[in-house]
């Protein structure tokens, strides 16, 4: 789009300079003779040559003297390239609202002003495109100070357009003219236009989306997600909340992509009454992030341009093989932000001969933050620590399978060893789940990758596929209540775009189902004798040494494989309560399963767990030596070269030679 832009802007210049501005010599013509008084000419502004009308004056309302006058002001300008810059949206109208006042319709010698009301109808509809790329509302558009009331006599400058609106919706009675933007294409997005995707579905979707920032990547891009609720932006008392996490590594883009459509296809779908996804959001809240390493992408795609002799060269095969490359999937410090998360597995491991140790809810160790700690890894640690998740699944590349925790081998030399968690049959379940449900990871013949000596019907064992520590899946599961497994969704990191249709297609209904995956097993709410919820009251299932914790309001989510299962609740201060619960299989639901906690006087237990259980203080540790501090000023460094540092990054393109700086532009100015 930049680039777009700066080639109008070239185009603009070179016609706005080609005639003399004023040549008292060329014909008399611009001679400062002021007496005569001003006459209707013809509009000879380019850009507003689809006005309803033919005559206009100068000077303008804008007390431009003359048509170059106009043509080589920042006013003009803006108009020329708004398309460009609200990427097609409120145009024309917003041009043409430009344009009523800065070639004023004439007749009879005299300036017509226009519509007070046209220009405050156009401005409500159109500001948030403004505001979207932190523009302000242009001075010129100030509907109060350069428009008039019926009353005055007003015309409507957006007359010749409604009546083209109107031709168009006889033609296209099919499809109701809001949705009539939305074809999804099937293209790779930069970090811009994912972003702006993302927020124009939150608007077109206001009721149920909404998007929200869980920081910034080290180069300054905001980590955006968005979310699906019928109640965006709060969680709701035994709602489960799941998330897709895409592209941790940044070249691997396949899962960004399909995020990107999930979320627009979720929008328009719900809007339509699919029935399916409406339930889906009716009942879960959903939160997408579609890339978590944004300038690992930007730099895989300036590596895969490099890249571009050599394929042609080579000439043995049509498809070209991005997969070879590595650029851009580490994190611009070149961290792997997959083996960035603290290191809990090993913890796990090496309180296994604890009579009572726990797999969950390991604290961070203090001496993590030692190291390097990225900012988008501190970023979604802090997001899943906030939120109450009970599934999720990050995308990856370059194979094409599920794999489910641990990540770690369980013996420091055996690096292809199983190395189940207690929940091995959950995982399990929620891997085939995924994979049963894409059109071809579970059969053998789609198998490609590393994997594949070692895959099970497209699932396999992280630690048994390849070791490794630091993981984002071996943390979700050791320090909270979400379960995440990784999904490896093709051979190519970097399929070329006319391939993303076909992987929209294989993974549509797997990302579906997997979603609906969040209603496994139980729930419930655990309360005291009083009525009163109990956070943090902790629930375990006889048999699998990894609880999970009340949330604020008491209620909790477990997921569990059908059969027969002995479940308790316990809190400090309180007796157990226990409950013998009998999932069948094919549940779709959450079975509900309360808990009522009686006080009692001493708890018999707390002495002994207390040598295995870390004291609640040190999970609640997180940061203590505020590497976030640290990090968010390099981002801000990062980004501060002098001039961009505070304008917007269109504001080079309206820095005219001899002008002054259009300061209007500027938000906060
Ligand atoms: C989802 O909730 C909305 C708003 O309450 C309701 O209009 C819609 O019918 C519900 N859809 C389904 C399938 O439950
Ligand atoms: C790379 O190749 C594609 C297709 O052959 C071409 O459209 C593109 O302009 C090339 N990019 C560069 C940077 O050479
Ligand atoms: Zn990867």
């Amino acid at each position: 789009m930049s680039i777009m832009l700066l080639i109008l802007l070239q185009l603009l210049v070179l016609v706005s300079c080609a005639p003399p501005r004023c040549d008292p010599g060329f014909r008399g013509q611009c001679k400062p003779t002021v007496e005569e008084k001003p006459k209707c000419t013809d509009v000879m502004l380019s850009y507003c040559d689809d006005m309803p009308y033919t005559q206009n004056m100068f000077p303008n309302i804008l007390n431009h003297k003359t048509r170059e006058d106009a043509e080589g002001s920042a006013e003009y300008l803006l108009l020329s390239v708004l398309e460009a810059l609200l990427g097609g949206e409120c145009n024309p109208d917003v041009r043409m609202l430009g344009c009523s006042v800065m070639a004023p319709r004439c007749e009879k010698e005299k300036v017509l002003k226009p519509c007070r009301t046209t220009c405050e109808a156009v401005r409500k509809r159109c500001s948030h495109a403004f505001d979207r790329i932190e523009m302000a509302w242009p001075y010129f558009l100030e509907c109060d100070r350069f428009f008039v009331s019926d009353e005055e006599g007003c015309y409507d400058p957006l007359e010749g357009l409604r009546a083209e609106q109107n031709e168009e919706e006889v033609d296209g009675m099919e499809t109701p003219p809001e949705y009539r933007d939305d074809t999804i294409k099937f293209n790779h997005h930069t970090n811009a236009q994912m972003i702006s995707i993302l927020k124009k579905t939150e608007e077109k979707c206001e009721d149920i989306a909404r998007t929200y920032s869980i920081g910034r990547s080290i180069e300054g891009t905001e980590l955006l997600v968005i979310e699906f609720s019928s109640n965006p932006g709060e969680h709701e008392l035994l709602e489960p909340e799941m998330k897709y996490v895409g592209s941790m590594h940044g070249n691997e883009v396949l899962g960004r992509e399909l995020l990107i459509l999930l979320a627009r296809h979720m929008c328009s779908e719900y809007l339509l009454g699919n029935e399916r996804i409406q339930t889906i959001i009716n009942t879960t809240r959903i939160h997408i992030l579609p890339c978590m390493n944004p300038d690992g992408h930007d730099l895989a795609v300036s590596g895969l341009q490099d890249n571009n002799y050599s394929e042609d060269e080579e000439g043995e095969e049509e498809r070209p093989r991005y997969d070879s490359s590595h650029v851009g999937q580490n994190n611009a410090q070149n961290i792997d932000l997959n083996r960035n998360f603290p290191d809990l597995t090993s913890i796990a491991y090496s309180r296994r001969r604890q009579r009572r140790y726990r797999t969950d809810h390991i604290p961070i160790p203090d001496s993590y933050w030692f190291g390097k700690v990225a900012p988008e890894t501190y970023a979604v640690m802090k997001w899943i620590r906030s939120i109450p998740f009970v599934l999720s699944a990050n995308f990856h590349g370059g194979d094409l399978v599920v794999s489910y925790p641990y990540d770690l081998s369980k013996h420091p030399l055996q690096r292809n060893m199983l190395s189940p968690t207690p929940d091995a049959k959950v995982f399990k379940l929620l891997a085939r789940t995924y994979a049963n449900a894409h059109e071809s990871m579970s059969t053998s013949s789609a198998r490609c990758g590393s994997s594949h000596g070692v895959s099970e019907k497209g699932t396999v064992n992280g630690a048994q596929w390849s070791s490794f520590a630091g993981s984002m899946q071996d943390f979700n599961y050791l320090h909270t209540n979400c379960f995440e497994v990784t999904v490896e969704l093709g051979c190519e990191k970097f399929p070329a775009e006319d391939e993303l249709f076909q992987g929209w297609h294989e993974n549509f209904e797997a990302l579906l189902t997997f979603m609906e995956a969040a209603h496994r097993g139980i729930k419930g709410i655990v309360k005291d004798e009083d009525g009163n919820a109990v956070k943090g009251a902790q629930i375990s299932v006889r048999g699998i040494r990894h609880d999970v914790t009340t949330a604020k309001n008491g209620d909790y989510w477990r997921l569990l494989t059908p059969g027969v299962h002995i479940v308790t609740a316990s809190a400090p201060g309180y007796a157990k309560a226990i409950k013998k619960v009998h999932l069948p299989g094919h549940m779709h639901t959450a079975g509900r399963v309360d808990f009522l906690l009686k006080k009692a006087e001493l708890e018999p237990d707390n002495q002994q767990e207390e040598d295995s259980i870390p004291p609640v203080g040190s999970y609640d540790r997180f940061d203590p030596y505020n590497q976030y501090e640290r990090y968010t000023l390099m981002a801000d460094v990062t980004q501060n070269h002098p001039e961009s540092a505070k304008k917007p990054w269109w504001w080079s393109y309206f820095i005219l030679p001899e002008s002054p700086e259009p300061t209007w532009l500027l938000k906060h100015h």
